[in-house]
């Protein structure tokens, strides 16, 4: 038996079919490579006979990709055969995937053809495909709900036909981890009994699955099926598909190569994929960009929070070593690291680790008065909060007596349906050269007061277009965020702000107010106050805490 896994992508074909996903040519192209510096195996590019626009994407992605196979499904009928061939004629490696449902109720209700009948027109197919190809696929849709020996009749019948992938699909999300392992070890059986199991040893003849996930079991499911003798896999990206998805290729990829141990020990050697792990990420991001399905934050390998650490114990823990709370490598999958982020579960082992990447170093009493501060300033955060404002905290602490600026007074308008814009007056103090007025308007109320405090302190905000910062008054906007504490139209809100001067120098400010525009000044004004006195008093502190620190 083959310890072979061979990676059947259809994000392409059934992950399209997804509700609401509609990808253009160039879109499918783009992701086509992606899937190639990936090393899949197969790539199922479309279905070319249910639009000319499909039609025109699988075309394109075959003369696109080089080292990878490339799919056209087609229903089992000489049209849609035709019609597959001619778009993927010039692939280097052309396979054509053909399907009919064999359970009696798609007999019954969809096809309205008897289980002889059914039997038939697959076995015409296939030997209608192999005259184009020698790589035809079957499918025998709805498998996991058919009569198993009827379904053993029609595998053996299109292998003798000339089929050299046997796909068992679990249409519905039906089927649970034993019964599919079963039902493949029953299919496994029928081979034997008619002296077909050479041909499945030598791996010429293959059992594919391919399983949706309507009870969540789609991974489980296909690793299930992988310890009963299938060696392909047919799976999505990030698991988009049909209804709940189908089986998500990450996780059966990272599934076999993390647990080589457990199949190792049971199939008495690993299973393998050619998979190049580390475009795992990249890939599940340029398909969540493209057809605009977001990855959930928990998602498995490549959701945000994948590789997170929030709560003070986990932090430890991944601090001192990565081990205790990871079970892989975040690099291996494409991540540029573990993440341990900051918010108000964090802990005094983050918190120092943190500071001390950034070059702080803190006597105990110090780090204390720090992690304090930082706790009772992220105690009204929902969100985990960027580096920058925690090295803010600490600012706060040693040199808030210090800080240049305070807005003493503004007036910011806000509009709706007049054909005017907002308009923001304030008045701020600059301890170093006195009171300033400033005036201006914006697109909404934060942008004129941004702009009109920026504009009183002599800074200027760059936009997207504008040339890069020259001076150290130039200023990027990074990051801007409301969150709202409390229930209601009488909510706190705390607002986040995080700037960048033309050094890359990062300052994050928090700002709290029953008003949000106030919150916002609060937080540009925080954040400009930390980032003068980083400028002017930075290093020194550093150097004057870490003597005290070495004590
Ligand atoms: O879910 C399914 O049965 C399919 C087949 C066409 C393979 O997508
Ligand atoms: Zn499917």
């Amino acid at each position: 038996m083959i310890s072979r896994v061979y990676i059947f992508d259809t994000t392409l074909r059934d992950g399209e079919q997804s509700p609401g996903v509609s990808l253009s040519v160039e879109d499918k192209k783009e992701i086509a490579k992606a899937l190639e510096r990936l090393r899949v195996d197969v790539i199922e590019a479309g279905f070319p006979v249910a639009s000319p626009g499909d039609f025109e994407g699988v075309k394109a992605i075959a003369e696109t990709v080089r080292d990878v196979q490339v799919a056209a499904l087609a229903r089992a009928n000489q049209k849609d055969i035709d019609v597959a061939w001619e778009a993927i004629r010039n692939a280097t490696s052309p396979r054509i995937h053909t399907f009919i449902a064999t359970s009696d109720i798609h007999l019954q209700y969809k096809l309205r053809k008897s289980r002889e009948e059914v039997l038939q027109l697959a076995v015409e197919a296939v030997k209608y495909a192999k005259k184009y190809t020698p790589i035809v696929e079957f499918s025998a849709e709805d498998a996991t709900r058919s009569d198993w020996d009827y379904l053993a009749e029609v595998v053996v019948a299109v292998i003798k036909a000339g089929a050299v992938t046997v796909n068992i699909p679990d249409t519905v999300g039906y089927t649970v981890p034993q019964e599919y392992y079963d039902l493949i070890k029953h299919l496994v059986e029928a081979l034997k009994k008619a002296d077909l199991y050479h041909l499945f040893e030598e791996g010429e003849v293959c059992f594919s699955v391919h399983c949706h996930n309507d009870l969540g079991l789609a991974v489980a499911n296909s690793l299930s099926a992988l310890l009963a003798g299938a060696r392909q896999v047919e799976c999505t990206i990030n698991g988009i598909g049909e209804r709940a998805g189908n089986a998500a290729l990450e996780e059966i990829v990272m599934a076999l190569k993390t647990r080589q141990d457990y199949f190792a020990k049971v199939l008495g050697k690993p299973l393998e994929t050619r998979i190049d792990t580390r475009q795992i990420v990249p890939t599940s991001q340029l398909v969540s960009k493209l057809t605009g399905m977001m990855v959930q934050p928990n998602k498995a390998i490549v959701g945000a929070n994948a590789f997170a650490h929030e709560s003070g114990i986990h932090q430890h823990g991944v601090i001192m070593h990565r081990g205790t709370y990871e079970i892989m490598d975040p690099q291996e999958v494409g991540w540029t690291g573990s993440a341990i982020v900051l918010g108000k579960h964090s802990g005094r082992h983050a918190v120092r680790f943190k500071l001390e990447s950034r070059g702080w170093k803190l006597s105990s009493e110090d780090l204390s008065r720090v992690f304090e501060r930082f706790r009772k300033e992220v105690k009204d955060v929902l969100r985990s909060v960027a580096d920058e404002y925690l090295e803010g905290v600490l600012l706060d602490e040693f040199l808030e007596g210090e800080y240049r600026y305070e807005v003493s007074a503004a007036y910011v308008s806000s509009l709706y349906g007049a054909p005017l814009k907002p308009l923001a007056q304030v008045e701020v103090i600059d301890r170093e050269s006195g009171a300033k007025k400033a005036v201006d308007v914006g697109v909404g109320s934060i942008d004129a007061a941004f702009k009109a405090v920026a504009q009183a302190l002599g800074y200027r905000f760059l936009g997207k277009e504008d040339r890069a910062p020259s001076s150290p008054l130039d200023l990027r906007l990074i990051d801007f965020h409301i969150d709202a504490v409390g229930k209601g139209t009488e909510s706190l809100g705390v607002c986040g702000v995080v700037i960048e001067d033309q050094a890359g120098k990062r300052s994050a400010g928090l700002g709290k107010d029953y008003d949000i525009v106030a919150a916002g000044i609060k937080a540009l004004v925080n954040a400009l106050n930390r980032l003068e006195a980083y400028r002017s008093r930075g290093e020194e502190l550093k150097k004057e805490l870490a003597a005290k620190a070495g004590e």
